[in-house]
């Protein structure tokens, strides 16, 4: 029988996901259904159970059901409870659901792998506090750069975070203003939702070293207006976050079936697809 698959989320309706794991699906020969599932707001675990006991195999969450995923879940991974989200849940052989979190390790292989960029001992700037910035602040830090910033428009948002997450590396907290005259950064990374509603975070002059790297964690069909911004700022190498979005979905695939699929040609793909969809 075809094993069933699902995004939870609200809204789901634009998410790449499905044709993501369709993809994988097609290239390594597994026998699978992915499809959305729209979930009204706070009947997330309700819906879960009845997809489980239903016979669904495992899905992906997205927002804002990640915290929901994380209290539904019977069993949580390490980096789950460091992030204190779920993207991902599974179901195990005994029937307990796993919960996981792949978006951090997804981010890094991106920039990493994908991109060949560097982290190790470099100065890493990453820009928001919220539920996204958490999700990947142990998988950066365990790249070991020389220095990790969290700003953040709420400065306690960050200062809660550096605090947290202390112990895995040099990790410290500010807000927008506190960056004017600090020490460039060589990688900054877009962890705000600033740009869904056509905004971009108070950032000045001289952020940037000389060749820096920008991430946003948002895509689209366009650059965003923090690409922008960087492009402006002269960064050496600018990338969206639809490369992240099909390595945490590598991950989630291989946690349920067993094979890691090939991204490289599922992010072409994708791509082509996102560029297809805003022209309709
Ligand atoms: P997510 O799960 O996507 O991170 P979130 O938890 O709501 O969503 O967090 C959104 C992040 O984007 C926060 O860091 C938020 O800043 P605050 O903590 O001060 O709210 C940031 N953000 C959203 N809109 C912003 C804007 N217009 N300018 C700067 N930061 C913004």
């Amino acid at each position: 029988m075809t094993d069933r698959y699902v995004l939870f989320g609200n809204p789901v309706a634009h998410s790449l996901s499905p044709g993501v794991h369709a993809a994988f699906a097609a290239q390594t020969g597994q026998d699978l259904r992915y499809d959305r599932h729209w979930v009204p707001l706070g009947e997330f675990a309700r819906a879960a159970a009845e997809f489980f006991a239903g016979g669904g195999r495992g899905g992906n969450v997205t927002v804002p059901f990640k915290e929901d995923a994380f209290r539904f879940a019977g069993r949580l991974s390490a980096r789950a409870r460091r992030a204190g989200a779920v993207n991902t849940l599974a179901l195990e052989s005994d029937g307990q659901v796993l919960g996981d979190n792949t978006d951090g390790i997804g981010l890094v292989r991106d920039l990493t792998a994908n991109l060949g960029w560097v982290i190790a001992g470099r100065r890493v700037l990453v820009l928001g506090a919220g539920g996204a910035a958490r999700g990947v602040l142990a998988p950066l830090l365990a790249e070991q750069p020389a220095q990790l910033l969290i700003a953040n428009r709420t400065v306690d948002k960050a200062e809660h975070l550096a605090q947290e997450f202390a112990d895995l590396g040099r990790v410290a907290a500010g807000g927008f203003a506190d960056l004017a005259g600090v020490e460039p950064f060589d990688l900054v990374i877009n962890a705000t939702s600033a740009s869904l509603v056509g905004a971009l975070p108070p950032l000045p002059e001289g952020l940037l070293a000389a060749g820096a790297n920008a991430y946003d964690m948002m895509y689209g069909a366009e650059p965003t207006l923090f690409l922008n911004w960087a492009q402006g700022q002269g960064a050496g190498a600018l990338a969206d976050g639809l490369g992240m979005l099909v390595e945490q979905a590598a991950e989630a695939f291989s946690i349920w079936r067993g094979v890691r699929p090939e991204t490289r040609p599922v992010i072409a793909k994708v791509r082509r697809d996102l560029v297809a969809q805003s022209a309709q």
